[in-house]
């Protein structure tokens, strides 16, 4: 467990407390806050989210020259892929990929009921993942329901382990994912109070994916 996260109620969900997360998420969720500083306070808090998720990858050491003799040092045995949930999620992308270049990336379209709050899948591509480290990514963990039918296509492939990588959750949306994937470990920066009826996290910042693109 990274020494700059917090455990809050389950050893299996980290909420990143590092300072500059806190700060840029208070400044996304003032509603005055526009799109464009919006998506660059939100790759910023991704790229530092990416930096406590990938904390505990797997290192191997290889032999390499420096300019003055040959040593042994550590590299990643291989880069994570990256599963973008539609459309917000790919708000997250872009700082993700500033830690980890050489990710590739898959997408999984799901938009949400607004009658019964399920998911319902529209897109799904993947690269391979069988074997590999997967970062799935969101940034509101709401209900759950989205995130768990997600994980569900992902398991599918056969990846060694996931990691579930959000900017808000909810604690419905945590209680629920963990009932659905127990073993999907989540990095968040903060849990929010509840859900309201239409099911978004209070206090929250309003509907992510219009944050992020100037919808409404
Ligand atoms: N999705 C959002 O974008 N915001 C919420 O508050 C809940 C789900």
């Amino acid at each position: 467990m990274p020494e700059t996260s917090t455990t809050v109620p389950s050893p299996r969900l980290h909420v990143v407390d590092h300072p500059l997360v806190q700060h840029k998420l208070t400044q996304m969720r003032r509603v005055e806050t526009p799109s464009e500083r919006f998506r660059q306070l939100l790759s910023e808090t991704s790229l530092l989210l990416t930096y406590e998720i990938t904390r505990e990858l797997a290192l191997q050491q290889v032999e390499i020259q420096t300019p003055l003799t040959t040593t042994s040092a550590p590299e990643l045995v291989d880069d994570p892929v990256v599963v973008s949930i539609l459309r917000a999620g790919n708000g997250l992308l872009d700082g993700v990929l500033r830690v980890v270049p050489g990710a590739r990336v898959g997408f999984v379209g799901l938009y949400r009921d607004h009658d019964t709050l399920e998911a319902v899948e529209y897109y799904c591509k993947f690269p391979p993942m069988e074997g590999r480290t997967v970062i799935v990514v969101d940034p509101m963990l709401a209900t759950g329901n989205s995130a768990a039918a997600a994980l569900d296509r992902v398991k599918a492939e056969n990846p060694e382990a996931i990691r579930f990588l959000c900017l808000l959750a909810a604690p419905e949306g945590v209680a629920s994912l963990h009932s659905a994937h127990p073993d999907v470990d989540i990095w968040t920066g903060a849990v929010d109070e509840c859900l309201n009826e239409v099911g978004y996290i209070v206090p929250g910042l309003g509907d992510a994916g219009d944050r992020i693109y100037g919808t409404t």
